[in-house]
This record gives structure tokens, C-alpha cells and sequence, in this order.
């Protein structure tokens, strides 16, 4: 996940959200800001280099291959070839690399969506950096669990492999009330003439049920205990990792939230 403002989800359920998503990774700026996240990227390196022994000789997916940074860090691993495929036009840059660095041998990208490309053989190893905030923003892992389902050779390996998150209940003060401050436009019954106030309600729903992506310091959490999510990108399925999962608050205080955090 990069530390930088996210990108909006990739719908495929609506092409035009679709679009704007795929021209939203199109451009190098965004690859920069991921490939500059050096605790992200370097991570992935490593996590490769320290298993070159499953990567020795292997086929190598990368799902939403960008820049394709983690097909070359699987080719750098000891893959015998890696295929990115991705959806975006950062393709054509891509393929731009790959020649510029004498690989064409070794990585081979195909422009489309995992959904949707055919691939020459089954592969042993997905690499892939689907991880949104709160795991599932940007709705990637789909994606990524698709390019499983389609092109993963039986009991092949997922880098990354598994995921879980962690949530728990919080009290915030400031935040509550300038999210309270907001719905405040809608309590007026002479906007203009009109009388607006019946919609506030409405509008109170709509702002407290906005994600907050931001740090919160412990301190603010009301309960001990997390509740946590594993997730298996192995054995997942799409409806299995849209369940949620229960917390009940023991602190004092008015729930003004659920803070979560995903670790890998
Ligand atoms: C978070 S970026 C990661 C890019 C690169 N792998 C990296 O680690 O720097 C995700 C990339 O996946 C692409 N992508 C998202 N959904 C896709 C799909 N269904 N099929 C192919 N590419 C997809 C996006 O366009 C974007 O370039």
C-alpha cells in the first residue's frame, strides 16, 4: 500500500469509474509515488530475494504490474519469465523499460485487464501489490485473486500471501464534531427561500459513513481488544472477504468510530 493519497476504486462493475482508475495509474507521476514509497517497495524486493529458491526457474504472474517493478524484481529473483499484465496505459511505458533494460526475453507485458488476458502457460507464482487502505480499497484483491483463479498452477504461491486486519472502536472528539459542523449546512429552513432542514438527517448518515484515512494515537481507542480479519489470499473468495467481523467496546466513551489497520 502506498503512503500517498489513494486512487479511486476500480469499479468494474461501471466503466466510466473503471476509466477514470485505469487513467489515474496511467500516468508516471502515481507509479512514482508507489516506487518511492521505499518501505513498500523495498519490502517486495526483499520478500522475493529472501525466496529465491521459490522463485528459481519459475513462471511469474504480476497482477497490475505498473511500472513493472515486481516483474523485474522476479526475473532479479531467478524467474525463468515473467508476465505483467496491466490494465492501464503505464503498459506502453512499461514495455518501454523492459527493452531499455535488455528483458524482453525474460518479461513479457500484456495490456488488458487479469480478468480478461490470455496468458501462454499456467504460471507458479502471482506477485502483486493489492493491498488498499483497509485492505479492500481500491478493490484490487478481486483482481488479484481472479488472476489466481485463472492462472495459478495447483498449489502455486501468492507473494504476498496473506493478510489481516485489525480493527477496534474510537473516541474523537474534534473529529465528531466538525463531522457534526458539516450536516449543520442542511439545519436551515430559509436557504434562499427554501427549507432545506428535512435533509440533514440524510446528510448526517452520508458524512459518518465516510471512511477517515488518516494516524490515530492509541491512546483515542476504547477497547484492548482488536477484532482482526484473516485473510488467505491462497483460499479467499471474493464473498468471503467482504464479511466483516464483530467488536464489542469495554472503554468509556462514545463510539465515534472503528479505527483499522492492516498488517501483513
Ligand atoms: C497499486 S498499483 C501497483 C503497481 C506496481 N505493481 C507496483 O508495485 O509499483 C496497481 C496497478 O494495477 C493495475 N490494475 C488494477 N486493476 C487491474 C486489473 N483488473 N487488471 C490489470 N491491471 C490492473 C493498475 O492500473 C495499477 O497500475
Amino acid at each position: 500500500m502506498s503512503s500517498n493519497p489513494p486512487p479511486p476504486p476500480a469499479d468494474s462493475s461501471d466503466g466510466s469509474t473503471g476509466n477514470i482508475f485505469s487513467r489515474y495509474y496511467a500516468q508516471l507521476s502515481h507509479q512514482q509515488n508507489m516506487l518511492q514509497d521505499y518501505i513498500r517497495t523495498t519490502t517486495y524486493q526483499n520478500a522475493m530475494f529472501e525466496n529465491t529458491t521459490d522463485f528459481e526457474g519459475s513462471a511469474v504472474l504480476d497482477v497490475g504490474t505498473g511500472s513493472g517493478v515486481l516483474a523485474f524484481f522476479a526475473v532479479q529473483s531467478g524467474a525463468r519469465k515473467a508476465y505483467g499484465v496491466e490494465m492501464s496505459d503505464i503498459a506502453i511505458q512499461a514495455r518501454k523499460l523492459v527493452k531499455a533494460n535488455g528483458m524482453e526475453d525474460k518479461i513479457t507485458i500484456l495490456k488488458g485487464k487479469i480478468e480478461e488476458v490470455e496468458l501462454p502457460e499456467k504460471v507458479d507464482i502471482i506477485v502483486s501489490e493489492p493491498l488498499g487502505f483497509l485492505l479492500v480499497h481500491e478493490r484490487m484483491l478481486e483482481s488479484y485473486i481472479a488472476g489466481r483463479d485463472r492462472w495459478l498452477k495447483p498449489g502455486g504461491k501468492m507473494f504476498p500471501s496473506n493478510s489481516t486486519i485489525f480493527t477496534a472502536p474510537f473516541t474523537d472528539q474534534a473529529l465528531y464534531d466538525e463531522t457534526v459542523a458539516r450536516g449543520e449546512f442542511w439545519d436551515n429552513d430559509s436557504f434562499m427561500g427554501i427549507d432545506f432542514s428535512c435533509l440533514q438527517e440524510q446528510s448526517n448518515v452520508e458524512n459518518f459513513g465516510q471512511p477517515v484515512v488518516g494516524y490515530f494515537h492509541p491512546d483515542i481507542l476504547l477497547c484492548e481488544d482488536r477484532a482482526s480479519k484473516f485473510v488467505d489470499f491462497h483460499t479467499v473468495t471474493k464473498e468471503e472477504y467482504n464479511e466483516g467481523s464483530a467488536v464489542d467496546a469495554q472503554g468509556q466513551g462514545h463510539v465515534k468510530g472503528n479505527a483499522t489497520q492492516v498488517a501483513e
